[in-house]
């Protein structure tokens, strides 16, 4: 049989990684699109094993002729559209060329499929940052969105005309709107890579402390290795719809903390408020994690919590990996790493 072709733009990313595994293990052909030096060592890919049964091309989200021209080279069955510029404190400092990429990148997609490939099934990586501060405990696909960042807005744009070029041109496009999901290739600036691979250093006295912002905040943590499932299985519907993916589990990130610190065997204690917070090691008494407020957002997200029960009953999906392990095994493959 034929193998199908998976075009997956942001392929070196966390989520990008952990897809290209899975739908080479279901026997795609995948081809990768990123940037060059997005990949320059490839370490996720190599984690995986995976680096070299891809097919790497070079392109770039605000560069429509780099899309156009993947399009012209290829005939895709599936496309995922993870690029992005992901990082929501990034956005605040970079918001027009965020909103350049993470926004009208996806409308380039998909102005690209509507002239080329108008049955190509497509998934864009719509975001739980859209719906922002909810008045609503728990959220679905129905939430309201008050998104809080340009990232956010950026999001909220690429989800709308996902929805309108399907409804416009009956084209197969859905969005998955995925809550937080980790792992150990999460990138470091993220706040739970952060925080695993700090305490790994502390834990092998090669750092003293580690400096955060918000530890209040509470966010609806999950496995990526979980998600990409997710995302493929909405695009093996008779219909293109939009999905939650989520664990319907919130936690603080002081909480995220105290999960990896458990999983290192450090006591610690939490004494002060606000700034003034901090973790002493009660072993030795020293502090260990402080606040920096550089670390704040101009806006926050509070909470998110999400009611994945459309994708339970529609997809069969639902997440294995839930916060205490994950945050173990993110302590485990950093530790790995840092004694190498
Ligand atoms: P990630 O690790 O940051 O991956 C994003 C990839 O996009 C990176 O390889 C990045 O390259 C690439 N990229 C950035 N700008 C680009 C451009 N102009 N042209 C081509 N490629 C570009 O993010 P992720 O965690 O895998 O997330 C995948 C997608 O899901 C993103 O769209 C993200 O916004 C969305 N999402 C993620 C989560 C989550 O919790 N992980 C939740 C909801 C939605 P560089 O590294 O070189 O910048
Ligand atoms: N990054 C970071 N660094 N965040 C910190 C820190 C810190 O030192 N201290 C506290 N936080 C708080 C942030 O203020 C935020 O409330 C929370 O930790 C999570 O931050 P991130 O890990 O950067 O993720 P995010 O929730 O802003 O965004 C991620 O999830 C979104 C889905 O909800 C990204 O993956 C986005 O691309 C994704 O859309």
């Amino acid at each position: 049989m034929k193998k199908k072709i998976a075009l997956i733009t942001g392929g070196s990313g966390q989520d990008g990684s952990y897809l290209s595994s899975f739908l080479l293990k279901k026997k795609y052909k995948v081809i990768v699109a990123d940037r060059r030096n997005s990949r320059s060592d490839n370490w996720r890919h190599k984690y995986l094993g995976i680096e070299d049964h891809l097919i790497y091309e070079d392109f770039d989200l605000s560069d429509f002729d780099s899309i156009f021209r993947l399009f012209k080279k290829y005939k895709f069955h599936e496309v995922y559209n993870l690029a992005a510029q992901s990082f929501v404190k990034s956005s605040f400092e970079t918001p027009i060329s965020t909103a350049n990429v993470t926004a009208l990148g996806a409308l380039r997609i998909l102005e690209v499929i509507r002239i080329t490939q108008k049955n190509v099934k497509f998934y864009q990586a719509s975001s739980s940052e859209m719906i922002g501060n909810s008045s609503s405990k728990i959220q679905n696909e129905n939430a309201f969105l008050n998104p809080r960042s340009p990232y956010a807005i950026s999001k909220v744009f690429s989800h709308n005309i996902t929805k309108n070029y399907r409804d416009s041109y009956s084209m197969f496009a859905c969005s998955g709107i995925l809550f937080n999901h980790e792992s150990p290739l999460r990138g470091e600036e993220f706040v739970t890579r952060k925080i695993s691979k700090g305490l790994c250093e502390i834990k092998l006295k090669k750092r003293e402390f580690l400096e955060l912002g918000n530890l209040d905040s509470k966010r609806d943590w999950g496995f990526a290795g979980d998600y990409v499932e997710g995302m493929w299985k909405m695009l093996q519907q008779k219909k293109p719809d939009d999905y939650v993916l989520a664990t319907n589990k919130s936690y603080s990130v002081r909480q995220f903390v105290n999960f990896c610190c458990k999983h290192l065997d450090i006591n610690i204690q939490w004494r002060g408020k606000g700034k003034n917070e901090k973790a002493f090691n009660v072993k030795n008494k020293k502090v260990i994690i402080k606040i920096n407020p550089k670390y704040y957002r101009p806006t926050e997200v509070d909470t998110l919590l999400g009611d994945f029960s459309k994708a339970k009953k529609i997809l069969n999906w639902k997440p294995k990996v839930l916060i205490e392990d994950l945050s173990k095994m993110m302590v485990e493959e950093d530790l790995k790493r840092l004694k190498k």
